[in-house]
């Protein structure tokens, strides 16, 4: 038995209780997973709450029989394989349920090895059912393994203990600077470990407002509140088996840390307005630009919770410390920029390149080239494609909007003497390029160049909404 199979997790639905035992207790000893239910209600509530491949389903039971719990399974999004085990008088009835889409039925009295036989086969097409499914949803999102430039001894380093860990199911924190690569790492850990063939699924916990926020990770039940008209698998149910990452994970409401930490202790959850635990599995990889422990320190971020996602830190040195990556990095944006023939890059820009600070890392240098293919001519590119910042050495440039500076300290900054304005300024910078763009996030922050979260986080910090 192959060690997949093996994992299958099964559902027995037998009102007979010697019977459900004695199969429960067999099947376990195979190697699988078994939940049991005496009847139709108990066995639906058991699928609320675990992820079931195969459902072991007697016709005859009281409260709701196999037959209609077999139609109720078959209206739930992703449902198991249905195995139907009948008495002699009740055939008939197999044969309808096998028109109804179980997967095939048994005759008792059945050996346990036909049974194991049966089971092996339903739960391989579930699986195949599911990856099946996985797969199309992964070919819009994934490009293959994402290639991390490290010719610097820190981002060596950093690759070295990404392929260290990512096989584990320890959590991992991503710390540094904006657009240092956290997000690439994200990506890498999960395509390097055990998890690959599930989902990488990833949130943004700066993105949304509280309740929001809540409904998205956890999902809801039908009628939690108004317009909940159907159930919603929230995001860390999605990731069942894969990866969740949580982006500007110091950013989630302390409410929504006390959640979280119980569902990664117990890794179990409740949805909103749902009373039934419901199971999960997934590794926790988290990302912050900022220095948890002053986060921790100013009680905006629980330190248990911490203690939970950081089993492993993996920091990404800003791209000024290490000048040796950026020239490789260049050519290796410019080939993915434009694949056929990239441009060439004259040794003046190699050599501004290499000394700009660049206080907004990797991203900012894509920025930077994305411009300058467009405004190339003849295949080369020189330093008149270059933002003034660039090239002006010696007299940094200071975006008004520092991607890397942290939220709260823009007040302090305007206390310290900076023109009272500052935050006006930027207020007004992030209105114009979201007027710009119709109020289209990711292009506004691209504008203004800076991460998609950082300006998340600005939003929310300048409470700003479509109505401004
Ligand atoms: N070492 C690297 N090799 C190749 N590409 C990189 C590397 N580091 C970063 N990049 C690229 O730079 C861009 C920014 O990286 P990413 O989005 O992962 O940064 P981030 O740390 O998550 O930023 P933020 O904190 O602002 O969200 C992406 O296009 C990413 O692919
Ligand atoms: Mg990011």
């Amino acid at each position: 038995m192959s060690e997949q199979q093996a994992k299958a997790r099964l559902l027995i639905a037998e009102d007979e209780a010697n019977l459900r035992l004695v199969l429960q207790k067999e099947l376990q000893r195979l190697g699988y997973r078994v939940h049991a239910a005496p009847d139709g209600e108990a066995a639906l509530r058991k699928l609320e709450e675990s992820n079931v491949d195969v459902m072991l389903c007697d016709i005859n039971m009281p409260r709701m029989d196999g037959m209609e719990l077999l139609r109720r399974v078959h209206e739930r999004p992703n449902p198991p394989e249905v195995i139907m085990l009948t008495g002699h008088a009740t055939v008939e009835t197999a044969i309808e349920a096998m028109k109804l889409g179980a997967y095939d039925y048994l005759t008792k009295p059945y050996r346990i090895t036909e049974l194991d036989a049966l089971v092996k086969q339903a739960a391989e097409k579930r699986a195949l059912r599911v990856d099946n499914q996985r797969l199309r949803a992964q070919l819009e999102r994934q490009s293959p393994m994402p290639e991390i430039v490290s010719v610097s001894e820190q981002m060596s380093e950093a690759v070295r203990l990404i392929e260290r860990v990512a096989p584990s199911d320890t959590s991992v924190l991503i710390t540094g600077e904006s657009g240092t690569g956290k997000e690439l790492v994200a990506h890498a850990l999960h395509r390097l470990s055990n998890r690959s063939d599930a989902s990488f699924i990833d949130l943004n916990c700066a993105a949304f407002q509280e309740t929001l926020l809540e409904s998205e990770l956890f999902g809801y039940e039908a009628g939690a509140f108004s317009g909940a008209k159907a159930r919603k698998l929230g995001l860390i149910e999605l990731a069942d088996r894969g990866t969740l990452f949580l982006d500007e994970i110091t950013e989630l409401p302390t409410q929504l840390q006390a959640k979280l930490l119980r569902a990664i202790e117990t890794r179990t959850f409740f949805r909103v307005g749902g009373v039934r635990k419901v199971e999960v599995n997934v590794r926790i990889v988290a990302a912050t630009n900022r220095n948890l422990d002053e986060v921790v320190g100013i009680g905006q971020f629980r330190s248990d919770l911490l203690y939970r996602v950081n089993g492993f830190e993996i920091h990404l040195t800003p791209l000024r410390e290490r000048r040796e990556d950026i020239e490789p990095l260049a050519h290796h944006i410019l080939k993915q920029l434009c694949s056929a023939n990239p441009p060439e890059l004259t040794p003046e820009v190699l050599n501004a390149l290499r000394t700009y600070s660049w206080p907004g890392n990797v991203r900012q240098l894509r920025n930077c080239l994305e411009r300058a293919v467009l405004l190339a001519n003849d295949g080369r590119i020189t330093t008149k494609e270059l933002p003034p910042e660039v090239t002006q050495s010696g007299a940094p440039f200071i975006p008004v909007i520092a991607a890397a500076r942290p939220a709260d300290s823009a007040d302090a900054q305007a206390g310290e003497g900076a023109p009272a304005s500052l935050r006006e300024v930027e207020r007004q910078q992030i209105l114009a390029a979201l007027e710009q763009t119709g109020w289209h996030r990711a292009k506004a922050a691209e504008i203004l160049g800076i991460s998609p979260s950082t300006l998340y986080r600005r939003l929310r910090d300048y409470n700003l909404d479509r109505r401004g």
